[in-house]
């Protein structure tokens, strides 16, 4: 495996509407998704896309921890299946519904965005599927972290960064500052 140089916010392969793959069971996108995860935990991230690592191809891969999907239900009232943590997760070519009108703000980095944080309007609720790299479907209901997450990554793959859906760029600080922030 070989940790991948990651792309920043004025690279236009992060702005770029990324391209379908053809075969999701591909030795490439094998390699690439390996990579992909190595590049993700070195870099500590939760998610990561393939621009992200200048490959402009519809696949993201992303996982949650019982810690971030316990508190941010917590915060909205939210009830999870299980512990809420989700495993480590590949979606080749995903699609996502969105589910009820109800959105939900919380904060939000991004590896191509170091050392900043912003404050993100997204939907509660979603249904998303898309190809793992055995090439079966994987199709799920998320909430709460889990959407929000699945959410930042699909983005990427319409080449939109997380502050253009903010509504308040005031909300756009540096991570060392957010303890300076109302609680919410
Ligand atoms: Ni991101």
């Amino acid at each position: 495996m070989t940790l991948l140089k990651i792309s920043k916010m004025g690279h236009p392969v992060l702005w770029r509407k990324a391209d379908p793959v053809d075969n999701p069971s591909s030795p490439d996108v094998y390699n690439l998704v390996e990579n992909m995860i190595e590049t993700m935990n070195d870099a500590g991230g939760t998610g990561i896309a393939a621009p992200q690592v200048y490959e402009s191809l519809r696949i993201f891969i992303f996982f949650v921890s019982k810690v971030r999907a316990q508190s941010e239900a917590q915060r909205l009232g939210l009830e999870l299946e299980g512990d809420g943590s989700v495993p480590l997760t590949v979606l080749i070519n995903p699609e996502i519904d969105f589910i009820g009108e109800e959105i939900d703000e919380s904060w939000e980095g991004c590896l191509s965005i170091p050392n900043l944080m912003g404050k993100v309007p997204r939907y509660r609720s979603i249904r998303y599927r898309g190809y793992g790299l055995d090439g079966k479907l994987i199709e799920r209901d998320a909430s709460g972290f889990h959407a929000r997450v699945v959410q930042h990554e699909y983005d990427h793959l319409d080449g939109i960064l997380y502050p253009e859906r903010m509504t308040d760029i005031r909300q756009l600080i540096f991570s060392s500052e957010v303890a300076h922030q109302k609680p919410d």
